[in-house]
């Protein structure tokens, strides 16, 4: 996939002269499900007492415009927050992010809305996860988003370190655009391994691009199950856009037994089709 330039992804916004994101029409929904998350999962929070915590590995500028439109919309992290400073705040915030503008930007944002304490971090996911690994409490409950543009930037060992914290849910997005139309070449260059790992046990490099599509997802499904989280297989969400095309799959992974009733209740906010 050709990658986009910079000019092409963002844009200046006239309201506080911050960067904001040019973004699909479906980002809305996926910033609605995380919502509906925080919102379904804050008597959860209360019990913890302010000893929780939201982390946003990807976090972008933290404002973004739907694409030929005016709408403008919050990015996932001030959306997160601010849904959960109406009921049940959390006690801490990490935002970190390959692009320092966007960190920055993203900071001054939840600033702009009171929301803190905010932890800040600058670099890959797989580095900056580490890092923010060691300052979270293993007592607390957490939940971190990860929102990746594409299955390279996003490598299982930030899966895998994020779930050596025993309460920590994972909402994470994966774009099958990406993946649809280059499982081939991530096959052959590597890439693949990095994202799930062990993949050739389970998928037919023969098989058509549909299939073994399906195949890796299912692998990287039972890589997170095998991390202690049994139920992520039914907890997994298609959105398509406008023309039915796959756009991305929404997965919830909760070692908690209530994740499931959760994700019923989320995954109403339209019907989609359900993967596996
Ligand atoms: C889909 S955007 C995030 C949007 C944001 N979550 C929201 O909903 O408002 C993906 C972000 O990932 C960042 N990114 C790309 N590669 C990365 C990497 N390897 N580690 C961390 N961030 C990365 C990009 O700079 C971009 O801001």
């Amino acid at each position: 996939m050709p990658t986009k330039r910079k000019e092409d992804r963002y844009e200046l916004d006239p309201a506080d002269g911050l960067r904001r994101e040019l973004v699909g029409p479906w980002a809305q929904e996926k910033h609605q499900r995380l919502r509906h998350y925080v919102d379904i999962s804050r008597a959860a929070r209360r019990k913890f007492q302010g000893n929780s915590t939201f982390i946003d590995l990807y976090c972008g500028p933290g404002r973004a415009r739907i694409k030929n439109s005016n709408i403008v919309i919050p990015g996932s992290a001030i959306a997160a927050a601010s849904e959960a400073q109406r009921h049940s705040a959390f006690g801490e915030i990490y935002i970190a992010d390959l692009d320092e503008t966007n960190v920055a930007h993203c900071e001054q944002r939840l600033e702009q809305e009171h929301i803190q304490p905010v932890f800040s971090f600058v670099g890959e996911a797989e580095t900056t996860v580490r890092t923010i690994r060691q300052k979270l409490s293993p007592s607390a409950l957490h939940l971190a988003f990860l929102d990746p543009y594409n299955i390279q930037a996003l490598p299982f060992s930030v899966i895998r370190t994020l779930a050596e914290l025993p309460r920590m849910d994972l909402l994470i997005h994966v774009s099958t655009m990406d993946l649809q139309r280059n499982v081939k070449a991530f096959m052959a260059n590597g890439k693949l391994d990095r994202f799930a790992p062990g993949w050739r046990e389970r998928v037919e490099p023969a098989a058509r691009n549909d299939v073994a599509l399906l195949a890796v997802f299912h692998h990287w499904c039972d890589l997170i199950r095998k991390l202690g989280y049994q139920e992520v297989g039914d907890l997994v969400e298609r959105v398509s856009g406008a023309r039915n095309q796959p756009l991305y799959w929404l997965v919830l992974a909760s070692k908690n037994s209530l994740g499931k009733e959760f994700w019923g209740k989320v995954s109403n906010v339209s019907p989609q089709q359900r993967l596996l």
